[in-house]
């Protein structure tokens, strides 16, 4: 989807979307000689103005015929970046394949600044995404046909707003949407690399890639041992971005990468089980926002890291009572080997500390399906250990849209994962699934490491549309990180 910027409306064929705000009609000034005639349609439609509500009309403009999207803005309150992305998101999914080529946003009459304007760029290239690789049978009637939206009326410096700040954004949510919608036999861990490669080419981001060789030479045993039942091989995949000068203690993001969860021998129910092609839902998160990080050339010096592994049965596959040595030293018995992503992000996160010293490291995993029980698919799960970085990533979770809610961490549910034969086993009771699992992470965080860990089971994919995204992978995680460095880091 383009997004453009303009002063005026262009001449030709377009759809035009005016926003109101609830009942207000007064934005609808901007369609002159057609304004009253609009207003009796929407008074005849009991038209509210609702937020994401839109009306569609035809109207008279100059001797042609033009399709209206009236979009609710929702009274009062209903200002500022959200609103102006659900605006945006509303637009472009209204006419995404309404058979309209060009929208045109008319914010006119909005108050809107370059700020506002260019956040309902970032809502409506957000919500257009979508994945028809595999959909050959498509009717016509079905395709997309929106190539364009231009949004007028947002004032001087809007178009380098979206450029600067957002369209980088879109490029990153975008990269970890494909991944996530990607199926397993197609994304396993040594296409998740070459895929990210391709992507992020010329981004001025740095790769590093470990095979199993490179990782066993490290010892990390709880990595591997998820990934030998499977005949894809094990990665570690790194990025590195440093835009933020020499020295200083870079911060660390890191994914929990599964390219498909069978549960491997504690094998999983059949029902659902396709959802777990997702599970490398914040590996995708990581290089997604990796990659938006890069394109605004962020004043910040990054690391994300991702462990990627396939957890399948079979022959070879690790058996619940397995002992394996972890990278760290310590020992962890496996008790339950669909209990994965914890063995994964203990390995990575070693890895981490070893090789980068970061100050600061934020892990995000598909972690756990008790995170659903408690928090459903509305908020993510937030686990730390220091309240400065519990803070702010909240703070940037209510600024990106990106909701998280803190959970807790105590000793007395550290001790619910004591082994009688290892150092520690890798689950513990079903009650405070979610908690236990961030516990067992937690022990791999070295001392004087803030750490956080996002537990986003009920967030990487989506039953169904919302305002900057279609049914399907949300992108979840991305905007998260980047809110956080550009309030945290590039201040
Ligand atoms: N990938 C799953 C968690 C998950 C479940 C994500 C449902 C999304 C939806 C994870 O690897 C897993 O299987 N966790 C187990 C842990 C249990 C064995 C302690 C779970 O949550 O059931
Ligand atoms: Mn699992
Ligand atoms: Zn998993």
């Amino acid at each position: 989807m383009q997004i453009r910027f303009a002063d005026t409306r262009p001449q030709g064929d377009y759809a035009l979307v005016v926003p109101v705000a609830g009942k207000d009609r007064s934005s609808l000034a901007v369609l002159g000689k057609a304004q009253q005639g609009v207003v009796a349609a929407l008074d005849r439609q009991r038209f509210e103005g609702e937020p994401s509500s839109a009306s569609e009309q035809f109207i008279a403009d100059n001797g042609s015929v033009r399709r209206l999207l009236v979009v609710g803005m929702g009274s009062g309150e209903a200002r500022g970046g959200e609103a102006a992305e659900k605006l945006g998101g509303t637009a472009a999914a209204r006419l995404q394949t309404s058979g309209e080529k060009t929208a045109v946003i008319d914010l006119t009459g909005l108050g809107y600044d370059a700020d506002a304007a260019a956040r309902v760029g970032l809502g409506a290239a957000l919500r257009s995404w979508r994945y028809d690789r595999y959909r050959t049978k498509l009717k016509d009637s079905q395709k997309p046909t929106l190539e364009e939206i231009v949004i007028v009326g947002g004032g001087a410096g809007a178009a380098e707003r979206y450029g600067q700040r957002w369209a980088p954004v879109v490029e990153g949510v975008s990269l970890t949407r494909e991944l996530v919608t990607e199926p397993a036999n197609i994304i396993y861990p040594e296409t998740f690399v070459e895929r990210v490669r391709a992507s992020v080419e010329g981004s001025g981001l740095e790769l590093e890639v470990l095979d199993r060789a490179a990782m066993e030479k490290l010892g990390m045993g709880a990595l591997l041992g998820v990934a030998q039942g499977s005949v894809r091989e094990a990665r570690l995949l790194i990025l590195k971005w440093n835009g933020g000068g020499q020295g200083g203690q870079p911060t660390a993001f890191v994914g929990k990468g599964v390219t498909f969860d069978t549960g491997g021998i504690s094998i999983k129910p059949a029902a659902g089980m396709e959802a777990m092609k997702w599970d490398m839902g914040g590996a995708g998160a990581v290089v997604g926002a990796m990659k938006a990080l890069a394109l605004r050339k962020a004043k910040a010096n990054i690391v994300g890291i991702c462990g990627l592994v396939e957890n399948m049965p079979g022959g070879n596959a690790q058996r619940p009572g397995d002992v394996v040595t972890t990278m760290s030293g310590q020992t962890v018995e496996v008790i339950n080997t669909d209990a994965e992503g914890r063995l994964v992000l203990g390995d990575a996160i070693t890895y981490a500390q070893r090789n980068f010293k970061p100050g600061t490291i934020i892990d995000l995993a598909t972690l756990t399906g008790a995170i659903l029980i408690s928090l459903g698919h509305e908020w993510a799960g937030l686990f730390s250990n220091d309240d400065g970085l519990a803070d702010k990533l909240q703070q940037a979770g209510a600024e990106s849209g990106d909701k998280l809610w803190r959970m807790p961490l105590a000793e007395s549910f550290d001790r619910l994962i004591d082994s009688p034969i290892a150092d520690m086993k890798n689950v513990g009771p079903r009650e405070g699934g979610s908690i236990t699992a961030a516990q067992f992470i937690q022990r791999f965080v070295e001392n004087g490491v803030k750490w956080a860990h996002i537990d986003m089971a009920g967030k990487a994919w989506s039953d169904k549309a919302a305002a900057t995204y279609d049914k399907g992978a949300t992108g979840f995680g991305v905007r998260l990180l980047d809110q956080y460095v550009a309030d945290v880091l590039e201040r």
